[in-house]
């Protein structure tokens, strides 16, 4: 497995475009599976994710059509086959599928995901919601067979708790389904938003996108559409923090500021310099940076997706901050590896206590989950001497070979095959 040499004390100057959305890009390839027509994405990012939910997507008979600035997807060949354990254990987002296929094929049958790095993970708001809208489950060999009579048929469902995934699957299930369907605390992520753009361009009819309550009225068939994924929020997010914690002059381009407001209140109110355009954020250094207690919550508080970069900040700057990390009951796996560069840092339930004023120096650290790969990159560039990540193929599931991106900008970074 790969792995990166990070050179320290490292330098950041220019800008860098932040491509687009891994976690909006892949429920809208999902959702291609319920049309006959071709849907044309501008904007994909190159990313792991995005290859292996196309090879789970090819695995089912949709084919793909590539040019220089888009990907085709077109589901009319499409048959009804087993998502593989070895895709789905790859990437949970597979699970995306589960509500598309049924729509379309009355019966499916998809690995269990499974547990990852941050936690158990479940399944079961996927499954409340599919149920509601007349669906019946078995669980036969780790695969969930699920099935409908005829046509899924319109609901109200109301989410015990807020999740992404449920969200955008039962979006999916129920734009094709008989009737209305009302969706009761559903996520308000830009990326839930982003699909139902998508889905109202193909045809769908529904209101709501980026509020508690989401409303589908089921149509009879989709046609075809084109559209430019969102920027990617937690990329850009992550970058900034790198520039603050870095302490250099630096522009984060084609992003949009407002789907990371909590965020960007937060950076500046630890006392970051910001400067906020339309499209883009630009990084000014900063005489000091204090600590600051946060947590993480669904959008359109603080992510979770962001909790383990702030903590590699939070390591270096003037002071003592907290994170309490709400979303993911095992998401410190970075603390432990973050300690092993200088950082201090201990665990108290679900909240991380960090100790502010550390020198960081480079050490041997191992990657565990997407989100605390990168925490470590930005760690090793602020640390001083040589940091070596091992097993980054968490990184490239969400980070276009940062090497060269990062690169670009100055700072050294070597990929080891
Ligand atoms: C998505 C994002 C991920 C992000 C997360 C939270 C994608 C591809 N991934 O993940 O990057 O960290 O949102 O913002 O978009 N839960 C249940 N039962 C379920 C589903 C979820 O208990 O059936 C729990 C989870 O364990 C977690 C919480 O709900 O504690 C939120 O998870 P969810 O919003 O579903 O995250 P994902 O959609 O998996």
């Amino acid at each position: 497995m790969d792995k990166l040499k990070i050179f320290g004390k490292a330098n950041l100057k220019g800008f860098i475009n932040i491509p687009g959305s891994k976690n909006a890009a892949l429920p809208i390839m999902a959702c291609s599976i319920l049309s006959n027509e071709n849907l044309r994405l501008k904007n994909m990012p190159n990313l792991l994710d995005i290859k292996t939910m196309q090879k789970l997507l090819k695995s089912f008979g949709l084919n793909f059509y590539s040019d220089q600035d888009s990907l085709t997807l077109n589901s009319k060949n499409l048959v009804n086959n087993v998502a593989d354990y070895n895709l789905v254990n790859k990437m949970r987002a597979s699970i995306l599928v589960l509500g598309p296929l049924l729509s379309r094929f009355k019966k499916v049958k998809i690995s269990l995901p499974g547990g990852c790095a941050i936690g158990t993970r479940p399944i079961n708001l996927h499954l409340f919601g599919l149920k509601k809208l007349g669906a019946k489950f078995f669980f036969e060999d780790g695969y969930i067979v699920a099935k409908i009579k005829d046509r899924l048929i319109g609901n109200i469902i109301n989410f015990p708790t807020v999740s992404v995934g449920a969200t955008e699957n039962i979006i999916m299930a129920a734009v094709l389904a008989k009737g209305k369907t009302k969706i009761v605390n559903a996520a308000r992520e830009p990326e839930i938003q982003d699909l139902v753009k998508c889905l109202n361009k193909m045809g769908a009819k529904i209101k709501g996108a980026g509020k508690k309550i989401i409303e589908i009225e089921g149509v009879s068939k989709l046609n075809q559409a084109e559209h430019s994924i969102i920027s990617d929020r937690i990329v850009a997010g992550t970058y900034t923090i790198a520039a603050i914690m870095l302490n250099k002059n630096f522009v984060v381009k084609n992003v949009n500021p407002e789907h990371l407001i909590k965020p960007i209140k937060i950076l500046k109110k630890m006392g970051a310099n910001l400067i906020i355009g339309k499209n883009h954020i630009e990084i000014k250094n900063s005489k000091l940076i204090k600590g600051i207690n946060i947590e993480t919550k669904p959008y359109p508080g603080f992510p979770t997706d962001l909790q383990a970069q702030m903590m590699a900040l939070m390591s270096v700057i003037s002071g003592k901050s907290k994170i309490k990390e709400n979303i993911f009951e095992n998401r410190f796996m970075h603390v432990s590896e973050l300690n092993r560069l200088g950082a201090n840092i201990t665990v108290k339930n679900e909240t991380a206590i960090i100790q502010g004023n550390n020198k960081l120096k480079g050490a041997q650290v191992m990657a565990s989950d997407l989100r605390a790969s990168v925490s470590l990159v930005i760690a090793g560039l602020y640390a001083k001497g040589c940091t070596t990540i091992n097993r980054v193929y968490h990184l490239d599931r969400g980070y276009e070979s940062i090497e060269n991106t990062l690169g670009k900008c100055g700072p050294r970074i070597v990929r080891i095959n």
